[in-house]
């Protein structure tokens, strides 16, 4: 259920999400859009603006060109995209590290590059990527995920130093155990990893991709204009007791 008295807080922002087809991505793109924003998507598959995978060299420039083309601007950056498996250390092919990376974490990093100079025109830009509690935790089965989402947050608060001056905000929305296709499998196949996190949180449920979707879009408004550079939880307060 989205608030009415939230509507319109994202009047007039023109937003890409990227893994806009599914889970948390979808939801962001349903809230940004309820709130007001223009929103382009995209995805490797789907029913969205720009099909295409995101590990493609030049995808993210396209991406920004195709937002710009129907925008007229752009000063919001959302990416969603993200792939996650369990791989334990030993037998781990070089191939999956470095595809987690390519997607978690180079892919973010080209479109931010790339986008970088149209926030910066814009005067009060926002980047919200999405970490997870691996952004600041490991654990068993998750190196190249937890590796990736470490950087993925390392990398938001480098680029909110360096584009802050320029009025953009960056910050990295770390989600906990959240109910999409993308946990499904495991949650089916292991029942007992479902139960292990909703007992985690103190709030004794999994996410739902509109819980996160909620904080995206409050960071991507003007109420979040003086927050930046930010690691945010939002998993049911599941790591009070990490
Ligand atoms: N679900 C969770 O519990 C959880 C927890 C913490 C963080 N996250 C993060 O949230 C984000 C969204 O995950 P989700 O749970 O909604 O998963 P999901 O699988 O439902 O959605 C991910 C989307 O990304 C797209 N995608 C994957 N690789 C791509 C590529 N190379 N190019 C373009 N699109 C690509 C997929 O097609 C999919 O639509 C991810 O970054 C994930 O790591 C999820």
């Amino acid at each position: 259920m989205v608030s009415e008295r939230l509507g319109g807080r994202l009047d007039g922002r023109r937003a890409i999400v990227t893994g806009a087809a599914s889970g948390i991505g979808a939801a962001v793109v349903a809230r940004l859009k309820a709130d007001g924003a223009q929103v382009v998507t995209a995805d490797v598959h789907g029913d969205v603006d720009y099909v295409a995978d995101l590990t493609g060299e030049t995808a993210n420039a396209e991406l920004v060109a195709l937002a710009l083309d129907r925008m007229g601007g752009l000063d919001t950056l959302v990416p969603c995209a993200g792939i996650s498996a369990f791989q334990p250390l030993e037998g781990h092919e070089d191939a999956y590290f470095r595809r987690v990376l390519e997607v978690n974490l180079i892919a973010v990093f080209r479109l931010v590059r790339d986008a970088a100079p149209l926030l910066k025109a814009h005067g009060a830009g926002r980047i919200v990527t999405i970490g997870s509690t691996t952004s600041s935790f490991g654990d068993e089965g998750l190196c190249a995920y937890a590796a990736s989402k470490h950087a993925v947050l390392g990398f938001t608060k480098s680029v909110a130093a360096e584009l802050g001056p320029f009025g953009v905000t960056a910050n990295c929305v770390q989600p906990g155990a959240i109910d999409t296709p993308m946990t499904a499998p495991a949650f089916t196949q292991m029942p007992e990893y479902r139960t292990f996190w909703e007992g985690k949180a103190p709030l004794r449920r999994l996410g739902q991709p509109q819980d996160i979707a909620d904080v995206v879009a409050f960071l991507c408004s003007d109420d979040a204009r003086f927050m930046s550079g930010h690691g945010v939880w939002v998993d049911g307060g599941a790591m009070v007791r990490h």
